[in-house]
């Protein structure tokens, strides 16, 4: 059975239209990356994952084909798997599998910003797993948490590492929300790249097909249309480097002459320098002990902890840390 419940209504055009007026008013401009993915923004980072150079996706995707009876246990063996920012749910089909063959598997609930590709991850789970219960939710997450379904005993997971695109005081109060909301036997799986070389990591944001630098330039696509904005594409470059002391892939898109762009949505006009940057995204890598204490800080506890064979990525399984 399919049921998706859409939570994007006037509320979230509102707060897209005073989001986006704050990032393109602030210095340095920034906006939020929750933006990238339209339906074409989701299908780009499809392919930014089957790319050579991203290898998040294919690390995670090993851990979760080796281990996910293993990740399944320590979570309790749940019926029901939450997923935060699910996109095509590719992945999860490893954790899906391991709940069938435990005979757990009733509910998935996979919550994504997207409406697009989480109907239609939600159609192709229904088919290739009869009986599935699948309830989406189309919500912002950051904002809209509490509305997501939460029967007790469910593993809560938050794959791709998409944990690393929040800024760190919004990671912090987001990790702190999940621990607030989780009831005592919920187990949380979050997957996350690691700090490493930086010809890698950099590599992995510049890829040679530029199909990273196609989905940066999306973001300005969807505010065309949404807020009626006439940026022009080909104005912009891509822009991905490691910054060392945040340990995090900086994405901007940088103003290859200077611009005057119209959002006749939002009744402004934005001015651009030549050469000015504006921040799309941050990708943060971490270390054991940064999730750790991140942990910690939110009210989290680390139960267990998977790397792949080269030690690029890892999983993670938390718990509300006892009182
Ligand atoms: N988990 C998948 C997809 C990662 S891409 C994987 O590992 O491959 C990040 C996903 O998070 C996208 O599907 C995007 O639509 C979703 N997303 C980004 N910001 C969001 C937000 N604020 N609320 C809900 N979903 C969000
Ligand atoms: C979704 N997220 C974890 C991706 C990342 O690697 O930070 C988004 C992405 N941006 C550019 N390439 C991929």
């Amino acid at each position: 059975m399919i049921a998706i419940d859409v939570h994007l209504d006037a509320d979230a055009a509102a707060a897209m239209a005073n989001d986006v007026r704050e990032g393109l008013t602030a210095s340095p401009k920034e906006l939020s990356p929750k933006y990238f993915y339209d339906e074409r923004g989701s299908q780009l980072f499809e392919r930014i994952t089957e790319l050579p150079e991203y290898y998040p996706t294919r690390r995670e995707r090993e851990i979760l084909r080796d281990r996910s009876a293993e990740i399944l246990a320590a979570a309790g063996t749940p019926g029901t798997l939450v997923e935060l920012g699910s996109g095509s749910a590719s992945k999860t089909r490893h954790l899906l599998n391991a709940m069938r063959a435990a005979g757990s598997l009733r509910t998935y609930v996979p919550v994504d910003i997207s409406e697009e590709i989480t109907r239609r991850a939600a159609a192709e789970l229904v088919d290739e797993y009869p009986g599935l219960d699948v309830r989406g939710i189309v919500c912002d997450y950051e904002t809209h948490l509490e509305r997501v379904p939460r029967p007790e005993g469910a593993l809560i997971a938050f794959l791709g590492g998409t944990i690393g695109n929040f800024r760190p005081a919004a990671r912090r109060s987001f990790l702190a929300r999940i621990a607030t909301l989780m009831y005592p036997g919920d187990r949380f799986l979050l997957g996350t790249d690691l700090v490493k070389d930086r010809a890698i990591v950099e590599a992995a944001y510049n890829d040679s097909a530029g199909v990273t630098a196609e989905f940066n330039k999306n973001v300005l696509t969807v505010l065309n249309r949404e807020l009626g904005a006439d940026f022009d594409l080909d104005a912009f470059e891509h822009v991905a480097f490691w910054d060392p002391e945040n340990e995090w892939i900086d994405i901007r898109l940088r103003a290859l002459s200077e611009q005057l762009v119209d959002l006749t949505g939002l009744d402004m006009r934005a001015h651009f320098a030549r050469n000015e940057e504006m921040r799309t995204e941050i990708s943060t890598k971490f270390t054991r002990e940064r999730i750790e204490s991140s942990y910690a800080d939110a009210g989290l506890e680390l139960l267990e902890w998977w790397l792949d064979a080269e030690g690029l990525y890892a999983l993670s399984l938390a718990r509300p840390a006892q009182q």
